[in-house]
């Protein structure tokens, strides 16, 4: 007999749409220009990859259905609102292949929307009525904003690799971590289960992270939605550029000057190209690969009698093997 198996994003396409309609309703203001921002950030979607962790996790371990939604949708408006200030911050223009609400509205604007996005997802995180989930969702947040200042500021922390791997936890894994420990702190499982959801998330949050990065200098504009080697122009020293590194010390004068931003654009095109044709690409991916292994060995820690368990497995291998 032929057996058909669902895709994890099969088994998460009801339960994301209603995480749409939770971040709508939790999101309308009653007030024309907030709600048509909301709105454009709403419509245009991303890849609802943390909401799809969460539901998976939830699921996995038996989480309340309706307490599940609300921390999906509280915690992809906690992402949607740190993205809209991070692209003030950054300057960048285009989000998911739409212009940025930095591109329409003043500097000022773009702020307060994006600090009702931030209020509309602690309410919502607070509706489940799980002290220690909120607890952690104002801790992740403290985590982004410490890590977004770091970025902008500088970091404290001379070595590359550990100041590259303080970022990719602060911007990403710690949100991942929150996508898979938020669930089962609402399902009250044992705090040993907790911790391997916790580190789960982390570790895929991390491996996300890196094909990211990867993607930034190899994959193309169009599918990834936002210039390719913007990090490298922008003066951010990610995994490739560490890897291209290692095997070749003498470009590190260059890398120097490219982070004092006085590396001219002909010679940045040439370190891109460099990178992009040594092994950096592939040394960093590898170390992604390592993240999604050590993701399947938690989860042979949790239990597996359900198809969430499969699905983990498989949104697991879809974060190093996606191309956009
Ligand atoms: C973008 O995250 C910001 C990063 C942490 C790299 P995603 O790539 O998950 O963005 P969307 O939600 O799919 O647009
Ligand atoms: C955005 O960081 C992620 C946040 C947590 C705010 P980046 O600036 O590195 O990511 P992109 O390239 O804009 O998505
Ligand atoms: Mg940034
Ligand atoms: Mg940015």
């Amino acid at each position: 007999m032929e057996t058909t198996t669902l895709t994890f994003t099969d088994l998460v396409a009801v339960g994301l749409q209603a995480v749409d309609s939770r971040m709508r309703q939790a999101t309308y203001a009653n007030q024309p220009e907030l709600d048509s921002a909301v709105e454009l950030l709403l419509g245009a979607r991303g890849k609802r990859l943390r909401p799809t962790l969460v539901l998976l996790s939830g699921g996995l371990l038996g989480a309340d259905y309706e307490r599940t939604i609300d921390m999906a949708a509280a915690i992809e408006l906690l992402h949607t609102a740190t993205l809209v200030h991070d692209d003030l911050i950054d300057g960048s223009l285009l989000r998911r292949g739409h212009p940025t609400l930095n591109a329409r509205w003043e500097g000022g604007a773009t702020v307060l929307i994006g600090d009702y996005i931030f209020a509309r997802a602690a309410q919502l995180a607070a509706t489940t009525q799980s002290l220690s989930s909120v607890q952690s969702f104002a801790r992740t947040l403290t985590v982004i904003v410490k890590g977004e200042l770091n970025q902008l500021l500088g970091s404290s922390v001379s070595d590359l690799r550990t100041a590259y791997f303080e970022r990719v936890y602060a911007k990403t894994g710690s949100l991942f971590e929150l996508a898979a420990e938020a669930p089962a702190q609402l399902a009250q499982v044992s705090p040993s289960i907790q911790r391997t959801m916790k580190d789960f998330g982390r570790s895929l949050g991390i491996a996300f992270q890196i094909v990211d990065d990867v993607l930034d200098f190899a994959g193309q504009a169009e599918e990834v939605g936002k210039p390719v080697a913007s990090d490298l122009r922008n003066g951010l020293i990610t995994l490739p550029t560490l890897h291209h590194l290692e095997s070749h010390p003498d470009d590190a004068d260059m890398v120097e000057r490219l982070t004092r931003g006085e590396l001219p654009p002909h010679e940045q095109d040439r370190l891109i190209l460099a990178i992009r044709n040594s092994g950096g690409v592939q040394a960093a991916l590898g170390e992604a690969e390592g993240y999604v292994e050590s993701c399947l060995t938690m989860l042979s820690q949790l239990p597996s009698d359900r198809p969430e368990h499969q699905a983990l497995a498989d949104l697991a291998n879809y974060v190093v093997h996606r191309t956009s």
